[in-house]
C-alpha cells in the first residue's frame, strides 16, 4: 500500500466515525410521525381540565379571542422582551396596508438577565421612559403592548404571571407574580412617564396576531429563535379551562409553551446521550426538552458535544483536545450558520470557526466533517418543528392555512425554511394546504395591534 492509499483508508474510517457518532440524530419519517402524533397527545392533554396540571405542553389561555381586523386607529406602543435583546415600537395605524414604525433596539446586560427582577423592570422603565422623551410623547395617551416572550399563566389580556423562566433567565422575584403589575410598579418609581392601559403576551401570540393583521387564513405562528413555541387557534369549546359564558367568541389564541414538549419523557424515544447530556448541563435540567433539541440556544452546544466525542474518538483534529471545545457553549448557532453557508471545497470561515474553538490547523477534511455535523443537526432542528408544526395543521384542519413564522434560526440559518417546509409537506395531511410567512417583527407589531384591537376607541382622536 503507498503512502496516499493509506491516508485515504483512513480518511474513510475516519468519516465512518463521524457519521456513526450522528447516526441518531438523523430520523426516519416514521419517527417524525411519531413525534407528530405524540404533540397531539400532548396538546390535548393541555387543554383537558382533568390533565392540564400534569400536562408538559401547558396549551396556555391568552385571551385573544379577537384578531384584528382592519379597522384598529391610533398610535401604540409596544415593549418586546424575549431574550438579550429588547425592543421598543411606536406603530402609527392609519388604515393603510403598511404600519408606520418607529423602533429602538436595546441590549439587556447579562447581569440583568441573572439579577433582581427590581433591576429588570427599572431598566425597561428606563428605556421606556427615553423612548417617550425622544418621540415627544409625553403628553399622548398612550397603551401599550408588553411583550414577554416567557411562558405566562394569564387570567385576563392585561394580567400574566410568570410560570418559569427560560432561555437563561434567571431574575429574582418574578415567578409565580403578575409581570404587568411588576412593570407599572417601576413605570410609577419613575414617575416621569404614565402608561393608559398594558396588553402582555407571548411572542408566538404577537407573531400570530401581526401575521392575521396582514392574511386572514393565519391561524397559526412559530418561534424558532433563541428559544421554540407556537401559538394556533382554537376553537373554545375546545378549551376546557376556560370559562367565557354565553358571549365567549368561538375562537382564542392557544400558547402551546411547545418548548417543554418532552419534559415527562414522551420524547424519549427520539432523544440522544447528548441531549440528556446537553440538558443535564443546563440552568433548567428536565425543561423545555424539546427547545433544548431544536432551538438557537443549544443547537450549537450539540455540536460541540459531538465535535468532542469525534476527537476523542480519533476521527477528527488529530485527537486532540483543545481548552475551548472542552468548555460548554463556546460554539454558537452562528458560527454553525457561517458554516454551513460556504461551498464545500472553501473553507475559510469554517477555519476561521476552528481557530475560535482553539484549532489553529484543522484539515480540509475536519472541515467536511465539521460541515456535515452541523448539517445533520440543523436538519434535525427543522424536521422536529415540521413534525409539531404539522399535527397543528392538521388540528385547524382549514384547507388553507396561513403560519407566522418569526426566530432567527428560521431567519438567518441557509436552507432552514426550505427544509422545514418539504418536511412538513410530508408530515401535514395532503388535503391541508399551508403557507409559511416570514413574519419579522410580529411579535412587537403583533402587540401593538393587540393593544389596537382592545383600546382603538379610547386611543383614537
Ligand atoms: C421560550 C419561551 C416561550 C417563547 C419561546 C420563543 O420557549 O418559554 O414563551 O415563546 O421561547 O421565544
Amino acid at each position: 500500500m503507498t503512502e496516499e492509499d493509506t491516508k485515504d483508508k483512513d480518511s474513510q474510517i475516519n468519516r465512518c466515525v463521524v457519521e456513526d457518532i450522528c447516526k441518531p440524530f438523523i430520523v426516519s419519517d416514521d419517527v417524525y410521525r411519531q413525534i407528530r402524533d405524540v404533540f397531539l397527545n400532548e396538546i390535548k392533554k393541555g387543554l383537558c381540565k382533568y390533565t392540564n396540571e400534569s400536562a408538559s405542553v401547558k396549551c396556555y389561555l391568552t385571551f385573544v379571542e379577537k384578531l384584528p381586523n382592519g379597522c384598529e386607529r391610533g398610535k401604540f406602543l409596544a415593549l418586546d422582551i424575549g431574550g438579550t435583546n429588547f425592543r421598543i415600537l411606536l406603530i402609527n395605524i392609519d388604515g393603510g396596508r403598511d404600519l408606520k414604525i418607529e423602533v429602538a433596539n436595546y441590549e439587556l446586560p447579562e447581569s440583568v438577565m441573572t439579577g433582581p427582577g427590581r433591576d429588570l423592570f427599572d431598566f425597561l422603565a428606563e428605556c421606556l421612559s427615553a423612548f417617550i422623551y425622544k418621540h415627544e410623547l409625553q403628553k399622548e395617551e398612550l397603551s401599550l403592548g408588553f411583550t414577554f416572550a416567557f411562558p405566562l399563566k394569564k387570567t385576563d389580556l392585561n394580567k400574566g404571571i410568570l410560570v418559569t423562566w427560560t432561555k437563561g433567565f434567571s431574575c429574582s422575584g418574578v415567578v409565580n407574580h403578575d409581570v404587568v403589575d411588576l412593570f407599572k410598579e417601576a413605570i410609577n418609581r419613575r414617575d416621569d412617564i404614565h402608561i393608559n392601559n398594558i396588553v402582555i403576551l407571548n411572542d408566538t401570540t404577537g407573531t400570530l396576531i401581526s401575521c392575521a393583521w396582514k392574511y386572514r387564513e393565519a391561524k397559526i405562528s412559530l418561534i424558532i429563535g433563541t428559544g421554540t413555541n407556537m401559538s394556533y387557534l382554537e376553537k373554545t369549546k375546545h378549551i376546557e379551562l376556560f370559562k367565557g359564558g354565553v358571549n365567549a367568541s368561538p375562537t382564542m389564541i392557544i400558547n402551546c409553551e411547545s418548548g417543554n414538549f418532552g419534559s415527562d419523557g414522551s420524547l424519549d424515544f427520539v432523544r440522544t446521550p447528548i441531549d440528556v447530556t446537553v440538558d443535564e448541563n443546563s440552568v433548567n435540567a428536565g425543561q423545555q426538552i424539546y427547545e433544548k433539541m431544536i432551538s438557537g440556544m443549544y443547537l450549537g452546544e450539540i455540536v460541540r458535544l459531538i465535535l468532542l466525542e469525534c476527537v476523542n474518538a480519533g476521527a477528527m483534529l488529530n485527537g486532540v483536545q483543545s481548552e475551548e471545545i472542552r468548555t460548554p457553549m463556546s460554539l454558537d448557532v452562528k458560527h454553525m450558520s457561517e458554516i454551513e453557508a460556504e461551498e464545500s471545497g472553501n473553507n475559510s470561515a469554517t477555519r476561521k470557526i476552528f481557530e475560535i474553538m482553539g484549532y489553529k490547523r484543522p484539515s480540509d477534511e475536519d472541515c467536511e466533517h465539521l460541515r456535515y455535523i452541523c448539517n445533520v443537526i440543523s436538519t434535525r432542528s427543522a424536521h422536529m418543528a415540521a413534525a409539531t408544526l404539522a399535527t397543528l395543521v392538521n388540528r385547524v384542519g382549514d384547507p388553507f392555512v396561513v403560519i407566522g413564522v418569526d426566530g432567527a434560526v428560521y431567519r438567518k440559518y441557509p436552507n432552514y425554511p426550505q427544509r422545514l417546509r418539504k418536511k412538513l409537506k410530508d408530515l401535514a395531511r395532503p388535503e391541508y394546504h399551508f403557507c409559511l410567512k416570514l413574519a419579522e417583527d410580529g411579535s412587537g407589531r403583533g402587540a401593538a395591534l393587540l393593544a389596537a384591537t382592545v383600546f382603538s376607541k379610547k386611543s383614537s382622536p
